[in-house]
């Protein structure tokens, strides 16, 4: 980080100077960190628009350009190079895994794969239909209960144990939930495959119909999971923050983050983006309509998948995901119908002056949903997907943070606008 600059506010009489700090990439922000010291004021901006919260070496996007790389690697070259363990490794250590790091990874993931008996139990007992976010979250923060020593540990000892027992068992109990969810028989993992290949393998294998892993749906599953692997300060990556400067550990604060995930303006945009095609597609509603309906103020209706705090551009995710419905579509001989919905949709809104002036593109939730569906994976279980393709990126923002020297615990100011102060009328006067 570079301090060279510096920025000039007057405010009445008084004026200030504060730190232009400038990042690696040229990007450039104002260090406020001693404005309400200086002059008694804080600065307003609702939902952090404006906001550095942190400086940051895992992930860098550039939302005029489309670009996104972690670490420094373009997300195109992760996703055509690398399997989503290498990935995951590179998010947490900062470098790419050699041959027999990424062994050591992965032999390390499998031996921590498997579930205490107990918590298998727990599936039992959610509703039948309990929908697999809120298996996900509840089962991250209990899977802590079985790991009571991480609380004594140090931030390096807490990753190590933690991060590995999160990155295989939840992925794991991913499985295990739609198992619950299909009213299927657990399967458990299996220490002679990869990541990926193991999770389908719990997923779909049956005693009575053997799964067999194919090669293109494998590298498909690592695809999906790498372009969900980080996304720098969003927002579920900051509710990991902000839980984590608490002193929570990171089973809780990774509980948090699969919570922040799940609203539809986040990653539960995904599981929205089919229920629109199918809806549209049900009801015989025309594309235009539907995009009218969307531009419409008083209607709270959105494009689902459509638009992005940063990106002002084509997301490259949805590049590579759009790609990614071709090849499974096509490899598993699947005509879906929603894709031709989704490709008129996307076709109506990129014509659009609403949408052009707006500069809302196809975002990453745009096109993933199909490729999960053609994969077999039902609609509900599209965020758990997308949640354990972020975990990496959490677990690293986590990690950065408890060793960032800047680092304090979140707690952001108001502007008060209640009532003034005012004498409390005992109940029978009330
Ligand atoms: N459909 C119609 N209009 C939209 C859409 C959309 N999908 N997205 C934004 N707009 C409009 C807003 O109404 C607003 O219009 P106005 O200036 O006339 O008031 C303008 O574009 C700016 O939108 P904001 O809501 O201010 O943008 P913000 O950065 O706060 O929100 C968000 C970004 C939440 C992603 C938004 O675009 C949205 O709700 N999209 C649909 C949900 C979605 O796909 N979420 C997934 C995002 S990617 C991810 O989290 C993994």
């Amino acid at each position: 980080m570079h301090k060279a600059t510096k920025a000039t506010l007057t405010i009445g009489d008084t004026t200030i100077e504060l730190p232009v700090l400038t990042g690696t990439e040229g990007e450039r922000t104002i260090d406020i960190s001693a404005l309400r010291k200086q002059t008694g004021m804080t600065t307003f901006d609702p939902g952090y628009v404006n906001t550095a919260a942190c400086q940051s070496a895992i992930t860098f996007l550039d939302g005029e350009k489309g670009i996104l790389r972690h670490r420094g690697y373009p997300i195109e070259q992760l996703v055509k190079e690398c399997e989503f363990v290498e990935v995951a490794y590179l998010l947490v250590h900062g470098a790419l895994p050699d041959k027999r790091q990424r062994e050591d990874f992965s032999s390390k993931l499998n031996r921590h794969s498997m579930l205490h008996e107990d918590m298998r139990f727990f599936f039992r007992n959610y509703p039948e239909r309990a929908h697999p976010m809120a298996i996900l979250s509840s089962m991250a923060i209990s899977l802590s209960t079985f790991c009571p020593e991480v609380e004594e540990m140090d931030v390096d000892a807490q990753v190590d144990e933690a991060m590995t027992t999160l990155l295989s068992q939840l992925r794991t109990i991913a499985a295990f939930s739609y198992r619950k969810f299909e009213g299927k028989p657990f399967v458990y993992p299996d220490h002679k495959l990869r990541y990926c290949e193991n999770l389908l393998k719990m997923m779909f294998d049956s005693p009575v119909e053997p799964y067999e892993l194919d090669p293109v749906l494998v590298r498909a599953m690592n695809a999906l999971l790498i372009i969900h692997a980080d996304h720098e300060q969003n927002c579920s990556t900051s509710a990991v923050r902000l839980v984590g400067s608490s002193g929570a550990n990171l089973f809780a604060s990774i509980a948090a983050g699969i919570c922040a995930l799940w609203g539809p303006k986040h990653g539960g945009a995904n599981q929205a983006v089919i229920e629109m095609l199918e809806g549209i597609r049900r009801d015989g509603l025309k594309v235009s309509d539907v995009v009218t309906r969307a531009k419409a103020k008083d209607n709270p209706f959105r494009l689902m998948g459509f638009g992005h705090r940063v990106y002002k551009t084509y997301d490259p995710r949805a590049r590579i995901a759009k790609k990614l419905c071709d090849q499974v579509l096509e490899r598993l001989g699947i005509k879906d119908p929603l894709l031709d919905i989704a490709l008129e949709l996307e076709q109506a809104a990129l014509a659009d002056d609403y949408f052009v002036e707006r500069k809302l593109y196809p975002n990453v939730d745009f096109y993933t949903g199909i490729v999960f569906r053609a994969m077999g994976i039902p609609t509900d279980m599209f965020t758990v997907m997308f949640a354990i393709g972020r975990l990496p990126g959490w677990i690293a923002h986590w990690i950065e943070w408890m060793n960032d020297p800047y680092q304090r615990i979140g707690r952001p100011r108001q502007l008060y606008v209640g009532p003034v102060t005012q004498d409390v009328v005992p109940l029978a006067k009330r």
